[in-house]
């Protein structure tokens, strides 16, 4: 369970997200949508602990990330754009310098399995300068899945991996929904989202536009069609001033 209320995040003067609350209840996957710039990283970033809020709160699995920090992280896993790794550790002594991080009891018997969902099993022993982008993703997401998160944040998630990357990678994240997870995940690629997600937020300028189940908010910049791609309703939603 995330619950966020009425959270704001300034850099210096400049209001980044403002006043933002919703909630994503266990089995939801929640797509955070809105131009570059709208906050979407910011909001994750916000979520997950890593930069503090401005105002607001944000509960993790019950557990206040700013004031409850280590019991949220414990809960959580945040997979940023771009991976960061350890230029001198192998694939496997990742996962065994997380595992140990995190205090996870077993982590080899969690790993192989993760290793091989990620496709990259036959990588074990190569150094992150010899993976290619899609690789060292998936990487970080096999290391980020160690402690067995239930709250999951994903940036970008699809974004340079091919198209069976895609498939399998909008797989993991339904799998893991299925058994209960929360998740929210930004992507531009919408149509792909759509696949996804249950729900959607529409973030514009750092205000939300919209939010709640994707048929919802699809009726409800539906003009009275009948039925209106996600996509269409970005524009519709975010468009500028004709609203
Ligand atoms: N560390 C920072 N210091 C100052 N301003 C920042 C910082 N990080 C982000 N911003 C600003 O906050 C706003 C929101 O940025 P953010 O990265 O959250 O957008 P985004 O929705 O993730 O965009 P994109 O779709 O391009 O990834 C932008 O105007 C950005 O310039
Ligand atoms: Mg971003």
């Amino acid at each position: 369970m995330i619950e966020v209320a009425a959270l704001t995040k300034r850099y210096g003067s400049f209001t980044a997200v403002r006043d933002l609350s919703f909630a994503v209840r266990p089995g939801e996957v929640l797509g955070l949508v809105g131009p570059n710039g709208a906050g979407k990283t910011t909001t994750l970033r916000c979520l997950a602990g890593i930069i503090p809020a401005t105002a607001g709160t944000v509960r993790i699995a019950g557990h206040d990330v700013a004031t409850e920090a280590v019991a949220a992280k414990r809960a959580l896993a945040f997979f940023p754009d771009e991976p960061r790794l350890f230029d001198y550790l192998t694939v496997r002594q990742h996962l065994n310098f997380v595992g140990r991080l995190y205090g996870v009891e077993n982590y080899e018997a969690i790993a192989g399995p993760l290793l091989t969902e990620f496709e990259i099993a036959d990588k074990a022993d190569q150094l992150p300068g010899e993976l290619s982008r899609g690789m060292k993703q998936k990487l970080a997401i096999a290391c980020g899945l160690l402690h067995g998160p239930r709250v999951l944040f994903f940036d970008e998630p699809l974004t340079g991996l091919d198209p069976l990357g895609i498939r399998r990678m909008k797989d993991s994240i339904a799998r893991r929904a299925r058994e209960g997870a929360t998740i929210v995940l930004s992507s531009h690629l919408l149509h792909l989202l759509e696949e996804v997600c249950s729900h959607v937020l529409i973030l514009k300028q750092g205000e939300k536009i919209a939010n709640g189940a994707i048929a919802e908010v699809a009726a409800r910049f539906s003009n009275g069609e009948s039925r209106v791609s996600l996509e269409e309703v970005f524009i519709r939603a975010t468009g500028g001033s004709e609203r």
